[in-house]
């Protein structure tokens, strides 16, 4: 076991179903199979570059607005992006987005500002786009599980 680990998961949602994700990915980050993982949950409105640069991975949710991530992760990487970087060069990161039908913008666009910064995208982004598919959110429950158990494996 490798203790002290931190996981940091900042999302945004303005009509609930990113929240919905985000609360399985909570649900599979703080799994009890896991120890010595320590998930931090904060709105991409209220994070800050010490979460930034405190933990050992980090998973990102939004929405997709108008072909991008929302104005809230956005505001947040722009607050955080001088303060963090070269300093959170290869940090391990996954992303979830909700989309009413498409979702590309959002991935793109965040993952450019990601690449800035120079992290290490672990997982392929996860989707949901369209009508809401309930069943879709045991992957965000596993997405939360393996970026959880890779940071106790000491594998990121
Ligand atoms: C202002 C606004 C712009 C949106 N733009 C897009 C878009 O460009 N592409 C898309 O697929 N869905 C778009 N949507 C739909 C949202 O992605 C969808 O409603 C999503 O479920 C919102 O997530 P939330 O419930 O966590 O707020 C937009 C919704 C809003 C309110």
């Amino acid at each position: 076991m490798t203790a002290g680990k931190t996981l940091l998961i900042v999302y945004h949602s303005q009509s609930g179903s990113t929240s919905r994700m985000a609360e399985a990915v909570i649900r599979g980050a703080s799994s009890p199979e896991i120890d010595g993982v320590e998930v931090c949950v904060r709105s991409a409105l209220e994070a800050t570059s010490e979460d930034l640069l405190g933990c050992d991975g980090f998973i990102l949710g939004t929405p997709e607005n108008f072909g991008y991530m929302s104005g809230a992760m956005k505001y947040f990487l722009d607050r955080v992006y001088y303060d963090c970087i070269d300093k959170i060069d290869a940090k391990a990161y996954a992303l979830f987005v909700r989309a009413g039908n498409d979702g590309t913008g959002a991935i793109s666009s965040v993952k450019r500002i990601l690449a800035g910064l120079k992290v290490r995208e672990v997982q392929t982004p996860l989707l949901i786009a369209g009508e809401f598919d309930e069943s879709r959110l045991v992957e965000c429950e596993e997405l939360g599980m393996t970026i959880a158990a890779g940071l106790e494996a000491g594998l990121f």
